[in-house]
């Protein structure tokens, strides 16, 4: 089953927060044992978000724009990967960015996941760095 980019809203932390933060404690906490106190950041209120719905209305996915053009936070519930949801989400923020006048979008990429921004044109930048534990490295994309 594929989704279509008209099923990823976006909205701001403070309508949404519940069901954000939801898929973000399945996936980083749970699933990857991201410590909590890491999870939750400053960034959020201030931040633009993705939430993916499934075609039963649930909340599936999710990703944040900060204002300085970072990227992150983006997670789909496991048994909805591999259906095309991160990238409809991914291509939805990178649109936002370019409406926002944002020349350059910056992530730290989980080694695992470099591969998927790659899709998108993202180059990596500098070697593997640990953040949270997990192996990341930096990937930007100009816009
Ligand atoms: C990374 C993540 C958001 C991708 O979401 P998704 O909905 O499964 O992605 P898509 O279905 O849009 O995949 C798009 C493409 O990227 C590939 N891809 C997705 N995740 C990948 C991964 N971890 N490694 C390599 N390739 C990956 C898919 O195979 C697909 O390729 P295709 O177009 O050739 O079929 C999801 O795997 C996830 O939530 N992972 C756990 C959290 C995480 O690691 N987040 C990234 C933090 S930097």
């Amino acid at each position: 089953m594929s989704i279509s980019s008209s099923e990823v809203r976006i909205v701001q932390w403070q309508d949404e927060a519940p069901a954000l933060s939801a898929i973000r404690k399945a996936v980083f906490i749970e699933e990857q044992h991201v410590p909590e106190e890491l999870e939750w950041d400053e960034f959020d209120p201030v931040s633009i978000h993705a939430l993916a719905v499934n075609p039963f209305g649930a909340p599936v996915g999710t990703a944040r724009l900060l204002p300085d053009g970072h990227i992150g936070r983006m997670a789909v519930l496991k048994a909805w990967r591999g259906r095309g949801i991160g990238s409809a989400m991914l291509q939805r923020l990178l649109d936002e960015a370019r409406h926002r006048g944002v020349s350059e979008v910056i992530l730290n990429a989980q080694i695992t996941a470099a591969a998927f921004y790659a899709k998108f044109g993202f180059q990596t930048s500098g070697n593997e760095f640990m953040e949270a534990g997990i192996p990341h490295v930096k990937m930007f994309l100009k816009l």
